[in-house]
């Protein structure tokens, strides 16, 4: 799509009325100024540490660190991208989109994009309709009925059949004016090997519409009735639209779920998600069979904070959870398994012992190191001292990420049980670690301090406990309040951060990046956001309104920035120790620094305002 217009996306957000917006998604009340808050709409909590700033048209929460703008706030709550999330605001608040113009290329390729997406659109429709309506599908509509999915679920993800003709999709696209090469490239038609006519790809097949996190369809998945040779499943080809490894199925569906649970559950296969939403279980998604990509974590990671794997009980499935363990280290995603019966998924279980066996395994969820351990434990040799040690050799590298907490604690006494040592031993055997190693196989990337997002309910052992906030983090965190302060006093900021040398006194990447666009837009933070840095835009929208809760005084200002001085000139200091250079003139400066801040700090408390009531 062409991009809109600067202007008048800017329209859309003078004119949206901010708490209208938001009132619908959670209860909101007047908190004094231009502060209403509430219960965060992103995540379970009591107390409400949710507020939006409706004369800005931001939104933060202090809990999950959810924060934006508007749009940003329409696309997490309804699952769309930022144009989608413009255009409907617009129709909503009756401002007409502009258009930018674009260059002819751009316009024939996206003109093309939009001609496939049709096509693919219309398709998925016809199949719909010829499941529910022909008499060839009438098997179909039977093996669906037996395996207990229901013409609601079915419907909601446009679960279709394709004909068993060779061209029946093929004739009704070109009736409708569609090309032979549009069909092509929508992966709806496919040439002999050798050459001759093209023909339909589905045929005689149930069909799952794969679909962007948007819900448009970008391809299809067939499903044969038979078990006759060959596969069960056939996908679209690999095209310009379609890209098996970048999908996860059912994303738009599970997106708000997901967002609002804190958890988004994985399981492999198309039945298992429909079966898992059916029975209640909305905020499931499916990664499409056991070779998990980084895409597709990636994505699980943009639904949720913690992912639940529902993968089949088997050793296919056990492998396919080692692996999505080794794709998410490193990043913040809480992993956890689901422990299924043996042999069975997700829509098994469902159908031989009802949705609520299916949510009483989620409650069991288990952290995936813990998983690990009980795997080694039951399928290593423990009758042997050999055995022992190879078993210890594994799961070294899987608790050698965890940090000194209560799991750890639990786990080593379990081991040592089961290999009837003293725990002391398997301490020392399985090597300590000092608790701040985060890389290696395990998957309890979360990150602890302010940004982390809690967690949803139906937690089992308890996470890890967050780690002692590290230097870096709380120069960070004071890098962010003198930032606040900024936006608080726009007059003393702005000659604040003209005189600021960003590479020098501030530390934190983001923290310079939000610097610099400050320095240019400090009346108005949020205005002209880059499209594509959520990040930035998300800390602005934080500072905004932690800016508005300050009773931010010159006295606190000063501070604040004396603080950030203060910071530079000891790692100037550090610095110049370590090179073995002059400290006296450095070590002077740090001192009448000292004086002037503490002299500052007094003055803040006077006027009743503290600077560190932010950081
Ligand atoms: N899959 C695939 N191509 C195949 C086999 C499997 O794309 N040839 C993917 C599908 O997404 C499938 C998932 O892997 O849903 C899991 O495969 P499997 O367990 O074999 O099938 P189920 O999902 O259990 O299918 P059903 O319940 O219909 O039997
Ligand atoms: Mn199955």
């Amino acid at each position: 799509m062409a991009r809109f217009t600067k202007e008048s996306i800017e329209r859309v957000r003078d004119a949206v009325d901010m708490v209208g917006v938001v009132s619908p998604r959670t209860e909101l009340r007047r908190a004094g100024g231009d502060r209403w808050q509430g219960r965060c709409p992103f995540h379970d909590e009591r107390t409400p540490s949710f507020g939006i700033s409706p004369s800005k048209k931001m939104y933060h929460c202090f809990g999950c660190g959810a924060g934006g703008d508007v749009f940003r706030f329409v696309q997490e709550t309804e699952g769309l991208d930022f144009a989608d999330a413009v255009q409907a605001l617009a129709e909503r608040f009756n401002i007409e989109l502009v258009h930018e113009a674009e260059d002819p290329q751009a316009a024939e390729r996206r003109r093309r994009r939009e001609r496939l997406h049709e096509l693919l659109e219309r398709t998925a429709a016809f199949y719909v309709r010829h499941l529910w309506e022909s008499d060839e599908a009438a098997r179909a509509r039977a093996y669906l009925a037996e395996r207990g999915l229901e013409e609601a679920t079915l419907r909601e993800f446009r679960v279709g059949y394709a004909p068993s003709r060779w061209d029946t999709v093929m004739l009704a696209s070109q009736r409708s004016g569609f090309g032979a090469k549009e069909l092509y490239d929508a992966g709806l038609v496919q040439r002999p090997q050798g050459g001759g006519r093209v023909y339909d790809r589905f045929r005689a097949q149930i069909t799952f519409p794969l679909c962007d996190p948007r819900g448009r369809v970008l391809g299809f998945a067939g499903r044969r009735m038979d078990d006759g040779r060959g596969p069960k499943y056939l996908n679209s080809p690999e095209g310009d639209l379609f890209h098996k490894g970048a999908m996860v199925f059912g994303a738009d569906l599970a997106r708000a779920h997901a967002a609002k649970a804190g958890q988004v559950i994985a399981a492999e296969g198309y039945t298992d998600v429909l079966a898992l939403h059916q029975g209640g279980l909305h905020n499931a998604v499916g990664i499409m069979g056991t070779a998990l990509t980084e895409e597709q974590v990636g994505e699980l990671s943009r639904l949720a904070p913690t992912v639940l794997l529902a993968l089949d009980a088997d050793s296919a499935g056990e492998a396919a959870m080692v692996r999505a363990a080794q794709v998410a280290a490193g990043r913040r995603l809480e992993l956890r398994v689901v422990p299924l019966p043996e042999g069975l998924d997700p829509a098994d279980l469902i159908a031989r012992d009802g949705a609520g066996a299916m949510r009483a395994a989620v409650e069991r969820s288990v952290a995936f190191v813990r998983f690990r351990v009980e795997r080694a434990l039951r399928t290593g040799d423990l009758s042997s001292a050999e055995g022992k040690d190879v078993v210890l050799g594994e799961l070294r590298p899987v608790l050698a990420p965890l940090p000194a907490s209560v799991l750890r604690e639990e786990l080593t006494r379990l081991i040592a049980d089961r290999m009837d040592l003293e725990p002391e031993t398997v301490t020392s055997l399985l090597g300590r670690t000092d608790g701040r190693a985060r890389a290696g196989a395990g998957a309890v990337a979360r990150g602890g301090g302010a940004g982390g997002r809690a967690a949803g309910g139906g937690k089992v052992d308890g996470s890890p406990p967050p780690p002692a906030r590290p230097a870096l983090e709380r120069r960070e965190h004071a890098e962010r309040a003198f930032l606040a302060y900024c936006i608080a006093l726009p007059g003393l900021g702005r000659e604040a951060l003209s005189e600021l040398e960003p590479e020098r006194d501030l530390t934190g990447e983001l923290s310079r990046r939000v610097a610099a666009h400050l320095l240019e837009h400090l009346d108005q933070p949020t205005a002209d956001l880059p499209d594509d840095d959520p990040t930035l835009a998300s800390l602005l929208a934080e500072l905004t309104v932690r800016a508005d809760r300050l009773t931010a005084s010159p006295a606190a200002f000063e501070a604040q920035r004396l603080q950030l001085a203060l910071a530079r000139s000891e790692r100037e200091l550090a610095a110049a120790r370590s090179a073995g250079t002059s400290v006296a003139e450095l070590a002077r400066r740090r001192e009448e620094l000292r004086i002037r801040f503490d002299a500052a700090i007094q003055r803040a408390n006077e006027e009743g305002s503290h600077p560190d009531a932010v950081t």
